[in-house]
């Protein structure tokens, strides 16, 4: 779906305040916090509220840290404002297209979050009036909108006549949007709404936040307000109301903020994502942490809201997701198959939306989303509820979109995940599937002993990670040795073919290196075409029921001239004789292995986009949640 100028626009960042303090050093700060996500160019503008309101708006190309000179030099006092952080796919980063927009009276001001698509229309509707727009962005089309909206609306300016005029512009909108607003007429006020695009108020001691994610005013505020579609939100200094763009009021709950300082700290790493791949063991402890019941040998989750019928009337599971999460799908289908004995599918959220699967009441869906706002994800959790399926989110973003519209779930207690790159949300995402797995299998054939074997593996799992973890340096040297690759093959069976196109996945996002993953046994119908001594090839190759077929796959590839690299466990010494490099993994039930597996793919990909100099944590053209198709 294309914006305005053409481009399509990745999620950026909101946030705005209102309160006691200065806002432009909030302001600035949280924008530094969304960065991660994604940006082309910034701009803040401020509001001063003392004797004649005025206005300071300020904006400019590339990082932050430009907007941040801008203002150093160009003081934005106030303590009122928005500021937002762009991130178009193609076409110039100007100043023009920067946000906040203004209307035609530039009265108001406007940032915006999403695609409105009636825009042209609307554009020349507000141009036959004498409006003109100085950007070719569909939100500034919006604000000219809004701000036409409120010069005809005839209640006294104030908080009420923004309300409605808000209301009233987002009525003729179609699309999506995440909007924060505030105009000159009505000071110490700021006005919020959401469609398809998050929006969360941070509740403050006489101070409010709007922002796009909670991680940029997770220093400021505990307690958040995350709207939902539809929600409209006044929000002043000392109070807030939230209301219907449909019209009447809207309800709304207060949630506590998950996320501290640290978390927005690398605790000493060089980067979010090594900081991250570090924190695995822990993260998937989290993940099981209540959840493993030694007595009655199976997984508690009260989460799904199912009740033991419900969970023993399922005939078949569906998985979707995007990206890596998707390749977590996968790694479940394995893991519902082996344990429940069940049918299970996966399909790319993308795909699910617009397919028409046969489906039946016995079909389960889960929805896997780290962040929960994912827009294909989310659209294929509506597709599933509309076909009356019971779908249930594997999520890790606390009260996002997805979280709240599914009809139950399991949350990943992973903590805020920087990184673009998903890494320890992956390994997550695998062991709650892994519980799943394990409460079907004990509903239906699984035994107490079978199950119990499961739970001692999967709690050993975490120090299993760490002596893996611990041969960062020998993973270090083997990739540096091929940072210089123009492209990489990542191959394995199974479970683990998955675990490839993940690895193949880290690879290209953060290296920009070309990679793809294949079932290893795919060699020989055409890949191995390509093997020449400058494409290396990753084998998966565990010491489980297909090592041998993967030791023959790796002998077509050593034939000819291919560079290997094998990932397999602790003890399969043949593999020297036959690999250029071998990393060695502590044995574990194969059905748990993906979990040691993935973690020297994450350290291959992350020490080969260190070698070449590329922006690990912030990687081109890619932004932490896709929230446009
Ligand atoms: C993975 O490294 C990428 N960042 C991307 O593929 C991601 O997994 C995908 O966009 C899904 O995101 P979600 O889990 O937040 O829905």
């Amino acid at each position: 779906m294309a914006a305005a100028d053409g481009v399509v626009i990745i999620m950026c960042g909101i946030i705005a305040y209102v309160g006691g303090r200065e806002a432009a050093p909030l302001l600035l700060d949280g924008l530094r916090r969304l960065e991660y996500r994604g940006y082309d160019s910034a701009g803040i503008a401020t509001m001063e509220a003392a004797g004649r309101p005025r206005v300071h708006l300020r904006k400019a190309a590339g990082r932050v840290d430009n907007l941040a000179a801008l203002v150093q030099a160009q003081p934005a006092p106030g303590c009122h404002g928005i500021s937002h952080t762009r991130w178009a796919t193609h076409g110039p980063a100007t100043n023009g297209n920067a946000h906040p927009h203004t209307d035609r009276s530039g009265r108001l001001l406007l940032v915006h979050n999403g695609v409105i698509e009636n825009y042209q229309l609307l554009r020349d509707q507000l141009r036959a009036e004498g409006s003109e727009f100085t950007s070719d962005t569909d939100s500034e089309v919006l604000a000219h909108l809004i701000g036409r909206a409120y010069d005809r609306d005839g209640l006294p300016h104030g908080r009420e006549r923004l309300l409605h005029a808000v209301r009233d512009a987002l009525q003729q909108v179609r699309g999506t949007y995440g909007i924060a607003v505030m105009h000159l007429d009505v000071p110490g006020q700021l006005v919020g709404a959401r469609l398809g695009s998050p929006l969360v108020v941070g509740l403050g001691r006489g101070e409010q936040f709007l922002a796009s994610d909670v991680g940029a005013i997770g220093g400021h505020t505990r307690e958040v307000v995350y709207l939902n579609d539809h929600d409209l939100v006044a929000v002043a200094a000392g109070d807030f109301e939230v209301a219907s763009v449909r019209g009447g009021s809207a309800r709304f709950e207060i949630s506590q903020v998950e996320y501290t300082e640290q978390d927005a700290g690398k605790d000493g790493h060089p980067h979010h994502m090594l900081k991250e791949i570090f924190e695995q063991p822990a993260a998937i402890a989290n993940a099981m942490r209540g959840r493993l019941s030694h007595e009655e040998a199976t997984a508690v989750l009260g989460g799904l809201q199912m009740t033991p019928a419900e969970l023993r009337a399922v005939g078949r599971v569906i998985l979707t997701g995007c990206g890596s999460a998707c390749h977590a799908a996968m790694v479940g289908e394995h893991l519902v198959e082996s344990l429940a004995r069940l049918p299970a599918e996966v399909e790319f959220a993308s795909e699910f939306r617009y397919r028409n699967l046969p489906l039946d009441n016995g079909t389960l869906q889960f929805v896997i989303s780290q962040s929960g706002e994912t827009i294909d994800s989310l659209a294929a959790l509506r597709e599933g509820q509309r076909k009356g399926i019971r779908a249930l989110g594997v999520v890790n973003q606390v009260a996002s979109t997805i979280a709240r519209e599914s009809d139950g779930g399991i949350y990943m207690h992973a903590g805020p995940e920087i990184g673009v790159a998903a890494t320890k949300t992956f390994t997550s995402q695998v062991t709650v599937l892994t519980l799943v797995a394990l409460l079907l299998g004990r509903i239906h054939h699984l035994s107490s002993s079978e199950g119990l074997a499961l739970i001692r593996e999967l709690e050993a799992m975490p120090d299993r990670m760490r002596e893996v973890l611990a041969q960062a340096d020998h993973i270090r040297a083997i990739a540096r040795r091929h940072a210089g690759a123009a492209a990489m093959l990542f191959l394995g069976r199974q479970n683990h073919y998955p675990v490839a196109l993940e690895g193949a996945l880290k690879m290209k996002e953060i290296s920009y290196v070309y990679a793809s993953g294949h079932p290893s046994a795919e060699l020989k119908h055409g890949i191995i075409a390509l093997v020449n001594p400058d494409l290396p090839s990753v084998f998966i190759a565990p010491d489980d029921s297909v090592f041998d077929k993967n030791v023959s796959n790796m002998e077509e590839v050593r034939a000819r001239g291919g560079p290997l690299i094998a990932i397999t466990t602790r003890g399969r010494d043949e593999l020297e004789r036959l690999t250029d490099d071998v990393i060695y993994l502590p044995p574990c039930d194969p059905l748990l292995s993906p979990l040691l597996t993935v973690l020297p793919l994450q350290l291959l990909a992350y020490e080969v986009a260190v070698a070449r100099g590329c922006d690990v944590d912030k990687p081109r053209n890619l932004a932490k949640s896709v929230t446009v198709e």
